[in-house]
């Protein structure tokens, strides 16, 4: 395992540093739908990391945004956002990433997200702990919503019936507030850093919570589906937090019936949920 992850880490660092390099120019911006963008810096990167990946690890499969990888019979597979945060990327606002995850029947077993505008760096290996910079991280001890910071995030698509708005809004009033920061990678990353208390989202691509799920456990945390039940990566919602608010978030998430993740299709682009009655 040791050395999926080594590899791992060595690719998510050569395509940070070529997100880095080419941050500085303008870039060109593609639409795959109304809102949703792409940037030939993802394609870039992506392409390195496929390219890096394949040469290492012939046999495994490979999931990633932009399509460049493809599934084998292998048990193993990678899960890779080559650019996570490209809406903020493309409009220079310094907070993406690269991530991988290594999944082995469906359940991660190595994650890496590395943020090139701060070199940060968090890893994790099934049942070796969290680090960040090699140093171990833990998720954060407050036992309350009302002494939290929480963030979520939101699909470029179906803003007009986004149930995760009236969330936002309650959340909004029961904590010291919520974040959208716009990478989820990195939004589970500070769950697991203890940075943020808790967050969730209710449409998330595999690739996007592969690794970040495994940090946020391996570093003391809960992850699950909205209502509780078992984290499911190939489903669509996620939520993680430090494990003590945890039924007090499902608790606000129960009072618009919370939708239980649905194993996904295809891209969780796939589904939308009831809209709930105004709170
Ligand atoms: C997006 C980001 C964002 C999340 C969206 C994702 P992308 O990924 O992770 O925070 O809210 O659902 O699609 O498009 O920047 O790779
Ligand atoms: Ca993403
Ligand atoms: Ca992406």
């Amino acid at each position: 395992m040791e050395s999926y992850l080594s590899t791992a880490v060595e690719i998510a660092r050569e395509a940070g540093a070529l997100i880095a390099q080419l941050a500085q120019r303008p870039h060109e911006i593609s639409y795959k739908r109304p809102s949703d963008i792409v940037t030939e810096v993802d394609r870039r990167s992506e392409e390195l990391i496929v390219e890096r990946l394949r040469g290492r690890f012939p046999r495994h499969g490979i999931v990633s945004e932009e399509g460049g990888g493809q599934k084998t019979n292998s048990e193993y597979c990678w899960y890779v956002d080559p650019l996570d945060g490209t809406t903020n990327f493309a409009h220079g606002f310094p907070i993406y990433c690269v991530t991988l995850g290594l999944a082995f029947r469906d359940e991660v077993v190595a994650g890496v997200v590395y943020d090139p505008t701060r070199d940060e760096l968090f890893t994790a290996e099934r049942g070796s702990g969290a680090y960040l910079n090699h140093q171990r991280i833990h998720v954060s001890k407050h036992a309350r919503l009302n002494e939290c910071l929480v963030a979520t995030g939101f699909p470029p698509f179906m803003r007009d019936h986004e149930l995760n708005i009236h969330f936002y809004f309650r959340f909004t009033r029961l904590t010291h507030g919520v974040r959208r920061a716009g990478s989820a990678a990195l939004d589970l990353c500070s769950v697991a850093a203890g940075r943020f208390d808790g967050f969730w989202e209710l449409k998330l691509n595999p690739w996007d919570k592969a690794a970040g799920s495994l940090l946020v456990t391996e570093a003391g945390g809960r992850v699950t589906d909205l209502a509780g039940g078992p984290f499911q990566l190939l489903g669509d919602a996620i939520f993680a937090s430090n494990g003590l608010v945890h039924d007090e978030m499902r608790g606000v998430f129960a009072e618009y019936g919370a939708p239980q993740s649905r194993p996904a299709s295809g891209p969780a682009s796939a589904a939308s949920p009831e809209r709930p009655q105004s709170p």
